[in-house]
């Protein structure tokens, strides 16, 4: 059982973004991704996630044994996968209830009595401390920036998923949110699931001692290591990867 990304080469309209990128999380474990901005971790995690503006040309992403390469975004949810986009797109007219209600009656096949699920989902929002009124609101819109990444968390907790690729669910977030997200993450891997982790916040890392750490640059993973990768990362900043 594990999430298993081999070779992967990822393209988006002609351009070739992502290649060759190696990357195995077993239940359990932490794995973070760093690198300066356009390194195309945002790629990866996209075409992890089943985005369709990306396309895989070559490699496999294997979850728990199920290959999933090729499979569409609700396909890889109902399998355990999660990914938290770095930008939340908003969706006019569509409630974030009644979006978070469709995603969960998919992901576990099943049809949820909409009033239990609403306290359900209020009692979640306390949990990440959000206002019970972001339930009414359409997806995203009008969404501060924390707003949005406390609902991404809420969400951790309703899916419920196996492996979570969260691509900077910590950035923007204030200490409170940012110990929340650690502790969530922590709660997650002693539960046997696992995380791929894309941030730039190292202070934060140090204290989820995350069992890999890997670089990207220009589209690949130019290395690989423990805290220690990101600690020299902390001093000495990217520029020797570029
Ligand atoms: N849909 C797309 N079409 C063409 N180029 C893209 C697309 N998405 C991302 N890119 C390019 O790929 C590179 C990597 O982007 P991204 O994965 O967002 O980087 P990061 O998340 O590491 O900042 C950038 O140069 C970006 O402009
Ligand atoms: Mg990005």
């Amino acid at each position: 059982m594990s999430l298993v990304i081999t070779d992967l080469t990822i393209s988006a309209e002609d351009a070739v973004i992502d290649t060759d990128v190696s990357i195995t999380v077993n239940p359990g474990e932490l794995h973070i991704v760093m690198g300066p901005n356009g390194a195309g971790k945002s790629t990866l995690a996209n075409a992890l996630g089943g985005h369709p503006n990306y396309t895989v040309e070559s490699g496999s992403i294997v979850l728990d044994k199920t290959d999933i390469t090729f499979s569409k975004p609700e396909e890889r949810a109902k399998a355990g996968l999660m990914l938290s986009m770095q930008h939340i797109p908003a969706i006019e007219g569509l409630t974030v209830t009644n979006f978070l209600r469709t995603a969960y009656n998919a992901r576990f096949e099943t049809k949820v009595n909409p009033a239990k699920f609403y306290r359900q989902l209020k009692e979640l929002c306390d949990g990440v401390k959000l206002p019970h009124d972001v339930l009414k609101r359409h997806v995203g819109v009008g969404f501060s920036g924390g707003e949005k990444k406390r609902l991404e968390m809420m969400q951790l907790e309703l899916f419920d998923p196996s492996y979570a690729i969260l691509d900077e669910t910590d950035s923007g977030l204030d200490v409170d949110a940012l110990k929340l997200i650690a502790a969530k993450i922590q709660a997650m891997r002693k539960a046997g699931k696992g995380v791929l982790l894309i941030t730039h916040h190292i202070a934060f890392l140090k204290e989820m001692t995350p069992d890999n750490v890997y670089i990207m640059a220009s589209g690949k993973i130019v290395k690989e290591g423990d805290i220690s990768l990101a600690e020299t990362i902390e001093t000495e900043g990217f520029e020797s990867y570029g």
